[in-house]
């Protein structure tokens, strides 16, 4: 990778009010003690059967981590560096960078790393700085290898369209696979009001 985790702090702002990561944690485990699910997103990922996962807008690592455990490969990048404290805290084996995504570079040997599949969960479309959201597709874009998907979950009606993000991601050079209306994968219908996109690197 370019930069370590040691690196100062990257100075792109994101739309990421920071929390603290245990406070972010406890809403989560709220939800579960009420009956949600917290994991819809790795089941969904998991539909992919990918070996090698990049969580990208990690957060604490709910989705990472909970992937680890269910036996895939993963790495966790976000620019906040209190959820990044607390998802190293809580899975110190785990790889972690705080990062920005729209300048992420992974490196491997003399090339770019890639993965079967990156996923974006949690809104990261609409929290990353406005105006970078090109870059920040492009740039996830850029770590899914030949055959894997780049996988977003938003909010719809907060400042991003369905055919704004299929444009960046067809920008990126990925073919859009599927749209979902919720990561149990109900069926999208127009106009929606959340997306869960599958879009796919040709070999
Ligand atoms: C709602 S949280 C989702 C966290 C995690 N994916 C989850 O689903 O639990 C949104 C995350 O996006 C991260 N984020 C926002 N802009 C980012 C950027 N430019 N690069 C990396 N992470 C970013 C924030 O720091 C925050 O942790």
């Amino acid at each position: 990778m370019t930069d370590s985790p040691s690196d100062p702090p990257p100075a792109t702002p994101s739309r990421w009010q920071s929390v603290d990561g245990s406070a972010y944690d406890h809403k989560w485990e709220q939800m579960a003690a009420a009956g949600h699910d917290p994991h819809g997103e790795v089941a969904f990922v998991q539909r992919f059967n990918p070996t090698t996962v990049l969580d990208a807008g990690c957060g604490t690592g709910r989705v990472a981590i909970e992937l680890a455990a269910r036996g895939i490969d993963v790495v966790g990048v976000d620019l906040d560096g209190s959820m990044i404290e607390r998802a190293r805290a809580k899975a110190p084996a785990l790889e972690w960078y705080q990062h920005d995504l729209a300048t992420l570079d992974l490196a491997s040997g003399s090339g770019r790393r890639q993965f079967d599949c990156v996923v974006m969960a949690g809104n990261i479309m609409l929290f990353v700085a406005a105006g970078t959201e090109a870059a920040v597709v492009q740039r996830c874009a850029e770590h899914v290898a030949p055959g894997g998907v780049l996988i977003s979950g938003f909010s719809l009606g907060r400042g991003v369209t369905v055919e704004q993000y299929e444009q960046w991601v067809d920008f990126a050079g990925l073919v859009v696979e599927a749209r979902a209306a919720t990561w149990d994968g109900d069926p999208f219908e127009s106009p929606g009001s959340y997306l869960v996109s599958s879009a796919r690197k040709p070999v």
